[in-house]
């Protein structure tokens, strides 16, 4: 298992993928939901098994020049529950820092707040609700 940036047309794509199976397509969200218009400036990690299948993806964004989000968290859901989650935020959290970010915050669903408290982001209050059932709490983390 390691972890890549997704560069070429058929990362991008396996990337995108598996961000819309986990978090778009439960929802009838249709191909293409999964995007923004940050995707650009944006930093992509992908954890790949050694067959170059995607296990799991997050983004980094800059919202300010101390300020970092993470978004788009997605571990493939057999793969949940095996330290590919963790993997991948300490790669977010990496680059978050190498780039400068004081603070790194996100809009986390709710069922998944205890895994980003595990790691030391504080409850800031609830967030937007999603297609109208997901509910999202803001959380933060204070680089020291
Ligand atoms: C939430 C998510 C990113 C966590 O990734 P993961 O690979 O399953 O997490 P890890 O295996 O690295 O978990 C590390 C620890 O965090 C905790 N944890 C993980 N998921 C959790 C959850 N949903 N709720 C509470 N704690 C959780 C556990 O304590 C786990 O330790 P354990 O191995 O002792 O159980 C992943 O489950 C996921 O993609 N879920 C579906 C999509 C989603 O909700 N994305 C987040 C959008 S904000």
């Amino acid at each position: 298992m390691k972890v890549i940036e997704p560069s070429t047309p058929n990362e991008l794509k396996r990337y995108y993928e598996l961000r819309w199976r986990v978090l778009r397509a439960p929802w009838n969200q249709p191909r293409g939901s999964e995007q923004d218009d940050q995707e650009h400036g944006s930093n992509h990690f992908m954890v790949v098994n050694s067959r170059q299948t995607a296990m799991g993806v997050g983004r980094l964004q800059f919202n300010t020049i101390g300020e970092a989000q993470i978004r788009y968290m997605a571990i493939d859901t057999e793969q949940q529950r095996r330290g590919i989650g963790t993997l991948l935020l300490n790669t977010l959290e990496d680059k978050a820092i190498e780039l400068g970010a004081t603070r790194i915050v996100l809009d986390a669903r709710e069922h998944a707040l205890g895994f980003y408290r595990k790691y030391g982001y504080r409850l800031e209050g609830p967030g937007h609700v999603l297609f109208n059932t997901i509910p999202h709490v803001k959380m933060s983390k204070t680089i020291e």
